[in-house]
């Protein structure tokens, strides 16, 4: 990764981590619900990294303020890295011993720890995106490439499709086979009136069209609360964009850059993308509409593994093998998290664990938005149908893009 020490220890606001927080807090996450539970008489070498590291979870004890992460010189970056080697290994050492009795337990936690470092590998592309974006230098992550995805063609930049679905009583939430969060479950029936979804998400230049008819001025097309955000904020543009000789540029990963009409738009609000809705004369779909239209799509597209970070205009074939109602659905999965209209809340039956770990998603239920199927931060193997990521609707530095939908 193109990352120098000096790029690791950056907080450039409260929402963003530095990168040498986010590699020691996933080794935090390893030690105190694996080594601590199960190795017989561990010592960690630094008690005090239990308070640095530790996010949220009150049930493992006090923790460091989440805004001042950036104010913290030491552990150095490879004093952190050291941490993480010697946890890796304690945990290699366990499961080498571990009969098959002590694997079962472990595993669960295990496998939970990797799901959330895989969250937390998103988090640092997006961290270090913010970061890098505060400096006049623009530095490049990774340089872009014309990788195998990139063609804008022009399927992109045809007007999308509504695709119709009929009213249904569909199956919401997993079923069980295999890992998943607490808060995708249970699973449940909901009655889905009849909807429509477009075929792909909104464009760059299609927000850009909101924009010029003055969409960031006209209250008619925000909620009040957003109106207030736009306003406070001044915001006129998504985040990263800046107006310059009469062209929009933005900021991403490969550099400072024009904006590419036939890309997905993105670093959108909650806010930005209902009132673009409301622009278009349409709505954003609720999760539930969002999960009955994906449920059969193939899990494909622009990922974290494409490693172009950075939502590309690609038409991909999703159904040619598959009619049905999935049919001319794209960019469904990856690219852009697609906002839903539908609160974060606790599904029908729904507790949350007792214990530290059921602190992992519960708490957070309130005042968030749901939003679904991945970013090109995300990796591949992270993201499902059900699954259920959250951010209050204020925020736009995840990689936040629109998918319209309509009442049938
Ligand atoms: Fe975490």
């Amino acid at each position: 990764m193109g990352l120098e020490p000096e790029d690791c220890v950056v907080q450039s606001m409260p929402d963003v981590s530095p990168t040498k927080w986010h590699l020691a807090h996933t080794t935090w996450f390893f030690e105190t619900f694996i080594l601590k539970k199960f190795v017989a008489g561990y010592r960690t070498e630094i008690p005090e990294y239990a308070y640095l590291f530790n996010s949220y979870y009150n049930a493992a004890g006090d923790m460091h303020r989440r805004d001042l992460r950036g104010l913290i010189s030491r552990p150095t970056v490879s004093e952190a890295q050291r941490y993480r080697a010697s946890v890796d290994s304690h945990i290699d050492d366990l499961l080498s011993d571990a009969d098959s009795k002590l694997v079962a337990e472990i595993e669960p936690i295990l496998v939970l720890g990797i799901h959330h470092e895989q969250q937390h590998q998103e988090l640092l592309i997006t961290d270090i995106k913010h970061v890098f974006a505060q400096n006049p230098l623009y530095p490049v992550f990774r340089k872009g490439s014309d990788g195998a995805l990139r063609r804008p063609d022009a399927a992109a930049r045809r007007p999308y499709q509504f695709i119709e679905f009929e009213q249904t009583t569909a199956e919401i939430g997993h079923n069980g086979r295999g890992f998943a969060y607490d808060n995708e479950g249970p699973q449940h029936q909901v009655l889905v009136p009849a909807f429509s979804l477009a075929s792909r998400p909104v464009t760059n230049g299609e927000y850009i069209a909101f924009i010029e008819d003055k969409g960031y001025h006209r209250a008619e097309f925000w909620l009040s609360l957003g109106w207030m955000t736009v306003n406070e904020q001044r915001w006129a543009a998504p985040l990263y964009w800046i107006r310059r000789d009469g062209a929009w540029w933005h900021f991403t990963l490969s550099g400072f850059r024009p904006v590419d009409e036939s890309e997905p738009v993105t670093h959108i609000s909650y806010f930005e993308a209902d009132a673009y809705a409301n622009f278009a004369g349409a709505r954003l779909p609720t999760e539930f509409e969002w999960e009955h239209a994906a449920v059969d799509c193939p899990i494909e597209g622009n990922f974290l593994e494409t490693e172009l970070f950075h939502p590309v205009a690609v038409v991909s074939a999703v159904s040619a093998e598959k009619p049905g109602k999935d049919q001319g659905l794209h960019q469904i999965f990856g690219d852009v998290w697609e906002w839903t209209r539908s609160a974060y809340s606790p599904y029908p039956g729904y507790r949350a664990a007792p214990g530290a770990l059921g602190e992992y998603n519960g708490k957070f239920m309130c005042n968030q938005y749901v939003l679904r199927g991945g970013s090109c931060a995300t990796s591949r193997t992270h993201i499902r149908p059900t699954y259920r990521n959250f951010f209050q609707p204020e925020k736009r530095w995840q990689f936040t893009g629109i998918r319209l939908a309509r009442d049938s």
